[in-house]
């Protein structure tokens, strides 16, 4: 494990040092390529160490799910931010008139990520993941829908242990903690996350979450807008420096 995250480590202090280095007059092309090394060496160490410390929280009961009625169609945005330009192909077909369902808006965007950059990860070029979203019953689900190898049926349970990686052993993509913390994120907001086949080859995968019960608002609009004004009123003029 300590390997896997002294890959990206390592390779973002090489590009540093080197970019520091007195003794070589880098080119403007070279110096460009040690900076895009760094950053998308540091990006992906961020994602392990973000990943590594919710999977600890939540082993150790320490990671508290907040649920709220919220739109999905605003929480799948917010989650293809987080991946970058790699999220730019991604079709969204999430209605939005769906109904509202409960969940936490932070941990709901960082399973709808991780099953993101998986389904990018093993798309073929030419067909990109697709998310969709439907309602059924008292629940609402949400798919997450790729065209690439898909998973071996033997193999579907597995893939959700720790640290399980298929076949692959290169080890600078990830470590294998996506899943096995995407599915405990999302059993801490009451629903469950499954893996199905999808038709014609790939992967999809269905989070399912309960809907909102009917007539409980969404905060649409502005997701998060809770937390940043309940950080706000954490610190009520601690600091004394208004002028009277
Ligand atoms: N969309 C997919 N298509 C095919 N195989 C997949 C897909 N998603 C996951 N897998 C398989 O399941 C394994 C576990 O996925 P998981 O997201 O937990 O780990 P990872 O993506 O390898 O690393 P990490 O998410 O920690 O960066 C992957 O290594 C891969 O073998
Ligand atoms: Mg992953």
């Amino acid at each position: 494990m300590g390997h896997d995250l002294r890959t990206p480590l390592a390779s973002a202090k090489a590009a540093v040092t080197s970019l520091r280095s007195n003794d070589i007059e880098w080119s403007a092309q070279d110096h460009a390529e040690l900076l895009l090394t760094a950053d998308e060496s540091l990006d992906r160490l961020a994602h392990l160490v973000d990943n590594l410390l919710d999977m600890s929280r939540l082993q150790a009961g320490a990671l508290s799910a907040v649920r709220r009625p919220i739109a999905l169609d605003e929480v799948v945005p917010l989650a293809l931010d987080d991946l970058g330009p790699a999220g730019s192909h991604v079709v969204i077909d999430v209605p939005d008139d769906l109904p509202v369902v409960l969940a936490d808006p932070g941990l709901l965007e960082r399973v709808i990520a991780n099953l993101l950059g998986n389904a990018i990860r093993y798309s073929p070029p030419d067909s990109p993941p697709r998310v969709t979203g439907s309602s059924l019953g008292d629940r609402v689900e949400l798919r997450v829908i790729d065209r690439g190898p898909g998973i071996p049926t033997a193999y579907l349970e597995r893939v959700f242990a720790p640290f399980q990686r298929l076949g692959d052993t290169d080890n600078t993509t990830g470590v294998g903690l996506g899943l096995a913390l995407s599915r405990g994120l999302t059993v801490a907001m009451g629903g469950t996350l499954n893996p199905e086949e999808t038709p014609g080859g790939g992967l999809t995968m269905v989070v399912s979450l309960n809907a909102a019960p009917q007539g409980a608002a969404a905060t649409r609009g502005e997701p998060g807008r809770r937390e940043r004004e309940g950080a706000n009123q954490e610190r009520p003029t601690t600091s004394g420096n208004e002028t009277t």
